[in-house]
Order: C-alpha cells, then sequence, then structure tokens
C-alpha cells in the first residue's frame, strides 16, 4: 500500500513534469491533448484504441513524410516534434560554449533523466545507465560478465546479429560455449519455448539470452517463464529488449531477470542514437565497463557512462520523449499499435498467395508482422510495395526466416493501413 502510494506520488510528479512549464511538450502540446483526453474521458480502453481523433492529435505530433508511408518502425522509429526541437535547442546551447554547455549545464540533467527512465522502467535509478543503442547496453553486459573456459551461454539463432557475435567473440577470445536453439516463428505455445531453454540447459550453463521481442517477426518470448525456470538451477538471464521498451505496457522487473539492455529510439521514439542498460542492483560490481573506470568493479552503475564525449543534446533530448511516452500512457500505446498490426494483417491473411509470419493473439505479437507472398522474393514483395505504392518496408532473409517485415507506429493511420491493404492485395493478385 505504502509502496503503491509511493509510486503514485512519483507518477504525478514525473507527469507533471511532462505538463510543467519548462516541459517543451507542454509549450507545444498540453492544450491539444487535455481537450482529446477530455473528450475520451468517457470511452472503454477498447474504444480509445479506435478512436481516430484522439490518435490524430498524436499522429500531427509528429513530422513524418507525407509522400513515403513509413513501415520498417522496427528499425528505427522518428521521433516527434517536440523530441526533434529538444534535440536542436540543446544543440544550439551545446555550441554557443561547447565545454561550458555540455559539461557544466547539460551533464546535469543526466541524474533528472536517470530518474525518469527508472520510472518508466519501474526500476531503482540506480540501476539504470544512460547510453548510445541496444548494441551497446548489451555487448557491454556480454562482454563484461565473469564467464570463463567452459560456461555455456544459451541464445537462438534467431537473435540478433551484434549479440550473436559478441558471444562468438567470447567464446574466441574465453573459450566460453555459446549454444543456439532455432525456433520455427510464430510459436503459440509459451511452455514450448521454456522447456527448448530448459532442455538445452548442462551444469555448465551460466547463462541465457533471450529476445524478448524478436525483431524479424515480432515473436513475444515468454521472458519471465524463462527467467524463472533459469533462476531455479542458479542461470541468469540477459533480455534484449530492443523491440519491448517503450512499446510492450511491462516494467523490468515485471520480467525477473538479471540484465536488460534496449535502443530508445525504436518504440520510445527518444533521439536517433539513445539507449539504456539496466542491471539488477547487487550484480552490477560483477560486471566489468566495456570502456573503463577507476572503479571498474564498484557497485556504481554510471562506470557504464564513460562514453567520452559524446552527443548530450540527443541525450538529454530523451527526456521529451519519456513526456510524451507518459502522456499517451504505455497500455493504450501498445494496444493502438496491435490494433493497427491486427487491422492491416487481420484483411490480407486469406488471401490467395499470402502468409503470415507472426500470431496475431495478442500475447504473442505486437507491432511486427512477417508476410510473404508465393512466387515473390521478400525483396521482390518490398520493392513492390515501394515502387508501386511508396511503402518503405523491410525484406528479411535470415536464417529460417524470409518474409517482409511491416511495423507500425502511433503516428501511422487507419487510412495508410487500408492503403497498405490494398496494395497487398494488388500485388498478390498479380502472382502468376
Ligand atoms: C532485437 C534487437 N536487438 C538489438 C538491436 C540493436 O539496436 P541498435 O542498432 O539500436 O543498437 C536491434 C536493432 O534492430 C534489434 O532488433
Amino acid at each position: 500500500m505504502a509502496n503503491n502510494r509511493r509510486s503514485f506520488i512519483k507518477q504525478a510528479a514525473v507527469l507533471t513534469g511532462a505538463f510543467s512549464a519548462t516541459s517543451l511538450f507542454n509549450q507545444v502540446h498540453a492544450e491539444e491533448w487535455r481537450s482529446a483526453e477530455k473528450r475520451i474521458a468517457h470511452l472503454t480502453p477498447g474504444q480509445i484504441t479506435q478512436d481516430e481523433d484522439f490518435w490524430g492529435a498524436i499522429q500531427r505530433s509528429y513530422s513524418v513524410s507525407t509522400n513515403i508511408m513509413i513501415l520498417n518502425n522496427g528499425g528505427v522509429s522518428p521521433s516527434p516534434i517536440v523530441v526533434q526541437q529538444a534535440v536542436e535547442r540543446y544543440n544550439q546551447l551545446a555550441n554557443e560554449g561547447p565545454s561550458y554547455y555540455m559539461w557544466r549545464i547539460l551533464d546535469q540533467g543526466r541524474e533528472p533523466l536517470r530518474e525518469k527512465l527508472a520510472l518508466l522502467a519501474g526500476t531503482l535509478p540506480e540501476e539504470i545507465a544512460v547510453n548510445r543503442n541496444a548494441t551497446e547496453s548489451l555487448n557491454t553486459i556480454i562482454y563484461g560478465l565473469p564467464l570463463k573456459t567452459g560456461d555455456e551461454v544459451i541464445g537462438t539463432r534467431q537473435d540478433y546479429p551484434h549479440m550473436i557475435q559478441a558471444y562468438r567473440q567470447r567464446a574466441l577470445r574465453d573459450g566460453i560455449i555459446y549454444k543456439q536453439l532455432s525456433f520455427d516463428f510464430p510459436v503459440e505455445n509459451e511452455e514450448q519455448i521454456v522447456k527448448a531453454y530448459q532442455d538445452a540447459i548442462t551444469p555448465k550453463t551460466k547463462l541465457i539470452h533471450v529476445t524478448h521481442v524478436i525483431n524479424w517477426v515480432g515473436q513475444i518470448m515468454p521472458v519471465r517463464k524463462i527467467c524463472d525456470m533459469a533462476h531455479a538451477q542458479g542461470i541468469e538471464v540477459i533480455v534484449d529488449g530492443a523491440h519491448s521498451f517503450g512499446l510492450l505496457d511491462f516494467k523490468i522487473p515485471d520480467l525477473h531477470c538479471d540484465y536488460f539492455g534496449t535502443s530508445l529510439h525504436k518504440f520510445l521514439s527518444a533521439p536517433i542514437g539513445s539507449g539504456m542498460m539496466w542491471i539488477k542492483k547487487e550484480k552490477i560490481s560483477k560486471v566489468l565497463p566495456l570502456l573503463c573506470d577507476d572503479n571498474p568493479q564498484g557497485p556504481d552503475i554510471r562506470k557504464f557512462e564513460n562514453l567520452g564525449t559524446r552527443s548530450f543534446p540527443i541525450e538529454q533530448g530523451i527526456g521529451e520523449a519519456v513526456n510524451f511516452q507518459l502522456a499517451i500512457g504505455s497500455k493504450r500505446k501498445e494496444d493502438r499499435i496491435r490494433y493497427l498490426k491486427n487491422y492491416w494483417a487481420a484483411k490480407v491473411q486469406h488471401l490467395p498467395k499470402v502468409k503470415l509470419h507472426t500470431s496475431l493473439k495478442p500475447e504473442y505479437s505486437c507491432a511486427i508482422c512477417g508476410i510473404s507472398v508465393d512466387g515473390m522474393t521478400p525483396q521482390q514483395l518490398d520493392a513492390a510495395l515501394f515502387n508501386q505504392y511508396k511503402i518503405h518496408t523491410t525484406a528479411i532473409v535470415f536464417e529460417n526466416i524470409s518474409c517482409v517485415r511491416i511495423t507500425p507506429h502511433v503516428y501511422t493511420t487507419i487510412a495508410d493501413m487500408d492503403k497498405l491493404v490494398k496494395a497487398i492485395t494488388a500485388i498478390a493478385g498479380q502472382v502468376k
């Protein structure tokens, strides 16, 4: 109860931050968003998900191209206008006197930013390090863990290549044994997934690596169940949350994992080149920083932030992205993006020659959906969507996956989704 109250007060404080006089978000959006909120106050969450006027206010907060339809938000997402403006404002300030404004003024913003991210993530600020992307945060943990010759790590062939390569490098350098499972996605059975990891465990297994949302096809993995199974055998779990943070409505401690890394420039829509690392407090000491620190075995999470001179404007712009996220609400955002995905995918899934590579059940997917058309390569489908309809997607050919990945975001409109459905219907209809 006391905890709930404390977290309510904290939440209220940060929301006041979003709508406080000094926040850019407040200056630009508060009036329009408050009246949009008032209009939907009597609606159920399900109705809000489909209220195009409400989402229109959010769509207008972005400056995305009106000529090209961007449906590769899984790669990287645009920032709302307020976030862009914050970065520009901080950049101008930095250039008025870099060493003064960056190291004496903007630097002061890192601790409040840590607190803001911690609130969003549901963690202690002392467990959050701010960095530049998921590759940096996860590679830092992978290289920093005290693994030795013969220790085993279990991952999958469908994890992100930068993490796979980091484990292979550790195998080369330190003699660890890196084992990979392989899944045929979509899998609509959590127990089957957990059992696959469990069956691969040996007495030498020290670590399991799980990608929370598989980037290739959007499968949501049962992270908490994997963590509980692993912990029962004394094994730690590292989670790649590049596609989950800012999209799915969860707090990091809900996952029961030990280590978590994410980009912030995907679904959170933070400035491009921003990331975050989380390490459970009592485990910070045992992870060595990838770069350097005067106390590399110390318990201070800031030891991972000695990145040398970097973009303070980008880092400080993250705060406005958190304001934006809190103002929308994480659950609402997740529901809306899943609704957009299911809207288009359900309309094309039974067309002749069309195959979906992603489950449409809410527990197994959200934004991302893979699609293929018999008789076309993913590259041909991707090219047809762009050349004929100016719809930008991405072709995926990786391991046992071959499809086009389509990823809407909060700024995507229903009219966009209708146009996509028409395009897929026409393209699939032309294949002999
Ligand atoms: C699952 C996953 N992990 C990590 C990354 C790396 O993210 P970044 O390029 O921000 O380092 C990506 C990028 O797409 C990803 O999909």
